[in-house]
């Protein structure tokens, strides 16, 4: 398989730097503690390098959800764990690998919604702007066109995810 890089390491590390400001001017005034929600498998390269840039306590939540097979979108969600702790009250980032139809996230919102968080809000590494996803990404990291993207968390069929940049398949 060919892969380019389109994404560099110092590129990523300087971006989710800035992110993680953002994300800290923004809760200041709402809160002193976080709940950053990482979907697996894809966002743990990003979402373990972004809680470090974020100032004020942030505490840890795992859920993971699948929807491709290979390079395809299967348009099923599978649901493999979820957040145990309450999230009643509390500010809840979720934090993504990518949003391309915005499914997945829907679906996530959804669910988390009926915990009664105070505030459900998203932070993606990179956002694709092939479909009108519909989806409010208060936190974008990238936007892309039509790329099948890998490396930094993402897959081709669970292999390349620990690229330490973001490439495409030719
Ligand atoms: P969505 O539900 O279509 O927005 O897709 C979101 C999920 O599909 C992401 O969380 C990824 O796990 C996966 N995904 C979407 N695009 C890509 C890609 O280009 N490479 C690898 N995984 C992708
Ligand atoms: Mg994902």
């Amino acid at each position: 398989m060919n892969i380019k890089e389109l994404i560099s390491e110092e590129q990523i590390e300087e971006r989710v730097k800035e992110m993680g400001k953002e994300i800290t001017d923004y809760y200041k005034e709402k809160t002193d503690e976080l709940v950053a929600v990482c979907v697996l498998k894809g966002s743990i390269n990003f979402y373990s390098d972004l809680v470090k840039r974020i100032d004020m306590n942030v505490l840890y939540n795992f859920i993971q959800v699948s929807s491709y097979s290979g390079k395809n979108t299967t348009g099923r969600i599978k649901v493999k764990s979820w957040v145990e702790e309450s999230l009643e009250g509390k500010h809840v980032l979720i934090v993504e690998d990518v949003v391309d139809t915005g499914n997945t996230l829907k679906y996530i919102i959804k669910y988390l919604e009926r915990q009664k968080p105070a505030s459900i809000e998203i932070a993606s590494a990179v956002v694709k702007n092939v479909y009108q996803h519909g989806v409010n990404v208060k936190f974008p990291g990238f936007d892309l066109g039509d790329y099948f993207i890998l490396g930094y968390g993402l897959d081709y069929d669970q292999k390349y995810r620990n690229l330490p940049y973001i490439g495409y398949v030719e």
